[in-house]
Formats: C-alpha cells, sequence, structure tokens
C-alpha cells in the first residue's frame, strides 16, 4: 500500500485497460485482510445495514467480484461489485478507457464488459464485510425489465444490498429507463421480485430539477432503500487532457461539483425520507464530509483510488474522524445533512 507511489509510474506507462487487469490479477494474488471493524465515531446504519465506516469502493473497480476481500482489507466500508449482467458480455471495442491525468479524471465507455451472474456467485458466497451487487441489462436484451428482475431474484442471495444500476451512459438506451413511465414499471417489478436484500438506486448525475423529482417520488413510492448519486457524467467540463473528447462518462476531480450540487437537489427533492449514496469526484475527507454534510449517509469512489492507490480508504477515514470532532459530533449520524 504504502509502495503506490513508487509503483504508480509503471501502472501509467501501460494502457489503462490493462493496467486495470493487472492490478487485479495482482490483489488475486495477495491475501485478504482482515474488513474493517466498526469505527465509533464512522459506524452508520443505512438500509438496516451496519456500515463499520462510511468510504466505500464504487461499482466497476470490481466488475466481477474478484477482489471485494482485498479491498475491504484496505479498510473501505464497503464494497460495490459490478456491474454485473445476467449474461456474460464482451462490453464495447478497444481503446475504452482513458486515464486523464492532468485532470485526475477517468472518461470511460466500457460497456458492462463482465462474466454474468453465474461466474460471480461462487466469488460471493463466501464473502466478508459488506458486499453490495451492482446490476443492469444486457446490451442485446430483449426485455430489459426481465433483466433487473433477474438481478434481483438471483443476486440477492449473494449480496448485502443490490443496486439497480440505470445509469450507465455506455449501454444505449440505458439511462431512459430513469424516464419517469419506464421507472415506474421498473421498479414495481423488481419490487415485486424483492427479498431481504435492501435495494439501491443509482442515478446519472445527467438529470433536469423535473426529472429528479420524478425519480426521487418513484423511488419512494416503490420502497426503494437509498439513491445512489451519482453515476458518470457524459457532460465536459473544461478539462486539460489530450484525451477529454473521448466519447463515454467522465469521472473523479472534474465531477466532484456537479456530483455534489446533483446530490443537494436529490436531498431536497425526497426531503430526508430515503439514505442518500454520494459518488463523484471524492478525493480526500473533505469531500467525503462536505457529502455527509449535504445529506449522505455514505460515500463511494472509484477515480481517486487510480490516482492515490489503496490508502485511500484510510487516509479519508482518518480525515473524517477529524473532521468530526471538529465539529463536535460524536457520531457520523448526527453530521448526515
Ligand atoms: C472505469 C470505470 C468503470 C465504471 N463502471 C461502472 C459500472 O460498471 N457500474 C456502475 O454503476 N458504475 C460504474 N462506474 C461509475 C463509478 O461507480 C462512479 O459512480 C463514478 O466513477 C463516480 O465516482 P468517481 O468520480 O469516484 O470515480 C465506473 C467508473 C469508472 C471510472
Amino acid at each position: 500500500m504504502v509502495l503506490y507511489p513508487l509503483v504508480r509510474p509503471l501502472v501509467f506507462a501501460l494502457d489503462a485497460e490493462r493496467a486495470h487487469r493487472l492490478t487485479i490479477r495482482a490483489l488475486r494474488a495477495i491475501p485478504p485482510g482482515e474488513p474493517s471493524r466498526e469505527d465509533r465515531h464512522l459506524a452508520i446504519r443505512v438500509a438496516g445495514l451496519d456500515f463499520p465506516n462510511p468510504v466505500g469502493l464504487a461499482a466497476g473497480f470490481d466488475k466481477d467480484a474478484e477482489v471485494h476481500r482485498q479491498m475491504l482489507g484496505f479498510g473501505f466500508g464497503f464494497v460495490e461489485v459490478g456491474t454485473l449482467t445476467p449474461r456474460p458480455q464482451p462490453g464495447n471495442p478497444k481503446p475504452r478507457l482513458f486515464r486523464l491525468a492532468a485532470d485526475r479524471a477517468v472518461i470511460n465507455r466500457m460497456g458492462f464488459n463482465n462474466r454474468g451472474f453465474e461466474a460471480a456467485k461462487p466469488r460471493l458466497a463466501g464473502r466478508r464485510g459488506l458486499v453490495g451487487v451492482n446490476f443492469g441489462a444486457n446490451k442485446d436484451s430483449a426485455d430489459r425489465i426481465a433483466d433487473y428482475v433477474a438481478g434481483v431474484r438471483e443476486m440477492a442471495p449473494f449480496a448485502d444490498y443490490l443496486t439497480v444500476n440505470i445509469s450507465s451512459p455506455n449501454t444505449p438506451g440505458l439511462r431512459e429507463l430513469q424516464d419517469e413511465g419506464a421507472l415506474r414499471e421498473l421498479l414495481a417489478a423488481v419490487g415485486e421480485a424483492r427479498t431481504a436484500a435492501p435495494l439501491f438506486l443509482k442515478v446519472a448525475p445527467d438529470l433536469e430539477p423535473r426529472e429528479m423529482d420524478a425519480i426521487a417520488r418513484a423511488a419512494i413510492e416503490a420502497g426503494m432503500d437509498a439513491l445512489i448519486v451519482a453515476n458518470t457524467t457524459v457532460s465536459r467540463p473544461p478539462l486539460r487532457s489530450r484525451r477529454a473528447s473521448e466519447a463515454g462518462g467522465l469521472s473523479g476531480a472534474p465531477l466532484k461539483d456537479l456530483a455534489l450540487r446533483r446530490l443537494r437537489d436529490f436531498r431536497a427533492a425526497t426531503g430526508g425520507a430515503m439514505p442518500l449514496v454520494a459518488a463523484g469526484g471524492i478525493e480526500n475527507g473533505v469531500d467525503a464530509y462536505d457529502r455527509i454534510r449535504a445529506g449522505a449517509s455514505l460515500v463511494q469512489l472509484y477515480t481517486a483510488l487510480v490516482y492515490q492507490g489503496p490508502g485511500i480508504a484510510e487516509a479519508i477515514t482518518g480525515e473524517l474522524r477529524t473532521l468530526l470532532k471538529r465539529d463536535g459530533f460524536a457520531t457520523l449520524a448526527e453530521a448526515v445533512g
């Protein structure tokens, strides 16, 4: 972990997807550490689950549920695997993953490359710590809603929570499931299939106020347990890197302001009726704390891990403890919103 600053130039010399594959392979080879123990100040109960700390690994890093134990061992309070689809699929043509180092950002158009539900099940069966399973629809699916229902039915026994992902920009038409009529139909079907595992809904940051109100209402009425705000953006704030005009979803530092604004919008739209999970451009304890103060009960990150290495989870939890103490909060829950 402490070696990451030394290893990073080697990793960054490789094509981004190759570097990611090698990272997963290297992580698989190391024995997993123990999941975090409950932190007296940072532990929080959300959707009936006891999170040892609020800092999670966002979906997309461990798509096939290969290294969740190792990542939990680095101090993440929870790990979200996936996106998984019912059947394996190759994703989009390469190259499809780009580092924008000058912007501390990434652009990806992976397109849900993954080995499918079946391959992930045995890897999740012996899980320790809190693991969420994020799922979506196959690109060539004839019935997308049926794919999501299959996600709930098949993956619930292998997950502490489930995430309905309707916000990837890289599967054509997927985000249209955020439209009110389609969303209500989807959430009704998913709700009917639900078991004990809590259901989270992950939304895009590229939404109008009217759309956010409709999503918030539909999610509350369908009894969803939390909203994850947000996925990558198709917008392009000013960027310095050469790769800025690649198609796909942008993540990392340039997403920070937009993701925070969207979190505030969803806090207002839900009126606190539903827990919120913040993602997008979180790089340090101050960013995490800003989201918590804005209404998030949990945070997730992915891109900052690429730039800072696996020590980031412990760095952020350490900073969060200091910030809570500074502001006189005995527990994280007191600081939410
Ligand atoms: C390479 C890459 C792949 C991703 N794949 C997924 C995915 O499969 N499913 C998903 O819900 N989000 C995916 N995401 C989005 C992240 O989970 C997260 O919402 C987003 O990147 C914003 O957080 P960040 O700025 O900390 O990276 C991916 C992000 C990146 C960078």
